[in-house]
Order: structure tokens, then sequence, then C-alpha cells
């Protein structure tokens, strides 16, 4: 396990940005848009489950992953810090978040469960993630002609997941977390993740008046279907959780190491 860096990123984000920021692309636009306003809620669920599977170790397993956990934290913390702010200026656009209170609702739901079941969804949500966030490494192109504050974001963001990618895991397995219930949760997570990514991008997309235009859906075709698309490229690496003993570093990636000596200049470590 590498060292869990802290950045805190140089750009500004107060300045306005358009609505079709996403290179002029009305389906990137929302559907980034509709994962960045689950990310304050999502992020803050990861951050507990973590923390609450670390304490519940006992102390030698605690000791072993605490600078793990502390460098989670404040990944994901500088995250949804981020995602906020990006988040302000989509509801001034007019765009509204149905998405962070149904997520909150359904947390609620998991109130009295063992300390595992968190971690479990977590360490799901995170394998999700790392595959995105790859994808978007290798796919840098997708933010076409971009404001490169935004790109920065984006990509800042996914390096960082695919670096933290197997700390909720970690801890699940340090506390004895089954193997079963591992790929349950999965499944479920799977299910849930891509119904309500549609359904926020189609809100966001019929907000934005552009739901029925051919170019909208040429582009989900073109980036999701295609050859070199997120479902087909995701397909091996998500299949592959459900491997007995699956471990996320199994999956070898480069691309956020090189990202971020690529964009040094871009980010500041806090730690
Ligand atoms: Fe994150
Ligand atoms: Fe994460």
């Amino acid at each position: 396990m590498t060292d869990l860096v802290v950045r805190r990123l140089l750009i500004d984000l107060e300045a306005p940005f358009d609505r079709h920021w996403c290179g002029g692309d009305a389906f990137l636009s929302a559907w980034f848009n509709a994962l960045s306003m689950s990310f304050p809620v999502g992020e803050q669920f990861f951050i507990d489950s973590v923390r609450n599977g670390h304490k519940a170790l006992p102390p030698d397993r605690h000791a072993a992953l605490k600078d793990e956990v502390q460098g989670f934290v404040g990944q994901e913390a500088t995250h949804r810090r981020i995602h906020a702010l990006f988040n302000g200026h989509l509801e001034r656009q007019g765009f509204v978040n149905d998405w962070g209170p149904k997520a909150l609702e359904r947390m609620k739901l998991l109130e009295g469960f063992d300390v595992r079941h968190p971690v479990a969804i977590t360490a799901a949500n995170e394998h999700f993630t790392a595959i995105f966030a790859d994808w978007l490494l290798a796919h840098p192109e997708v933010f076409g002609s971009a404001e490169p504050r935004l790109r920065t974001m984006w990509l800042w963001h996914a390096a960082e997941e695919s670096e933290h990618k197997s700390t909720a895991l970690d801890v699940y397995r340090a506390l004895g977390g089954d193997e079963g219930w591992r790929r349950t949760w999965f499944r479920r997570v799977t299910i849930i993740f891509l119904t309500d990514t549609v359904i926020q991008t189609v809100k966001n997309l019929r907000r934005d008046g552009t739901l029925w235009r051919w170019s909208t859906w040429r582009s989900a075709a073109r980036h999701l279907l295609a050859r070199d698309g997120l479902l087909r490229e995701s397909f091996k690496p998500w299949r592959a959780y459900f491997r007995e003993g699956f471990h996320p570093n199994d999956l070898h990636s480069d691309l956020a190491e090189r990202w971020l000596a690529d964009n040094a200049n871009a980010y500041r470590p806090v730690n």
C-alpha cells in the first residue's frame, strides 16, 4: 500500500461554468453532474463506514491500518468539499439533486446493522468508482474542450479514487468480513448505483431540455456502448470482484500515478 496523500487542489471553483461544461456535450455534462450530486452524501457514508469499521478492529489490526484509513478519510473529505462547490453551481443553474436525499433515506435502513455491512457496501462502491476512475484516466479526451480547471477536478478525483481503491476492502477483510456478503452487496450496489445514475442523468437532461435530442443519445451510445466505451471496458474488472479472495490491487494500473506526476502543479500535498 502506498501512502495516501491528501492534496489541496489549486483551482478556482468560484467562477460559474457553462451548463454544457463538458466540451459542449449535453449528455456528458448531465451524467457527470449526476455523479457529482451523489458525492457529498455518498462520500460521507464511505468515511463514516470505514471509520466505524476501523474503530471496531482489535488494537494490532487497528494500528496496521491507521495511516491508510487516515489518508482515505482525508481524500474523501476533500472530494466532498470540492464537489459541494461544484454542485452549488449546478443548483444555481436550476438542476435539482434528488439522488443525495434518496440515498440518505436508504442509509437510515442500515442503522443497527453489523459494522461490516456498511464497510462491504463501501468496498463495493469503491470498486465501482475505481473502475470508472481508471476508464476516465485512460480516456481524458472525454472532457474534450472542457475548461482546464474542471478537467483537472475530475481527473484529480479519479486519480485519488484509483489510489485508495483498496482501503475499504482492507478494513472489511481485517474485520473478518464474509466473502458471500461481499459479493451480495456488490450485486445490490451494482443495481442501485446504475439505476440511480440513470434516473438522475435523465432528470438532469429533462431539466436541461436536451433529453430528446439526437445528439444526446448519440453521445450516450458513443461513450457507454462503443468498443472503448465505459460499459464494454468495465465488464471484466466488474466481474473480477466476484473472484474468491479478490483484491483491488489484482487489477494493476499506473494511470493514477502518472496523472499525479504529470500534474503536480495542479495541487499541493497537505500531509
Ligand atoms: Fe472520492
Ligand atoms: Fe473513494
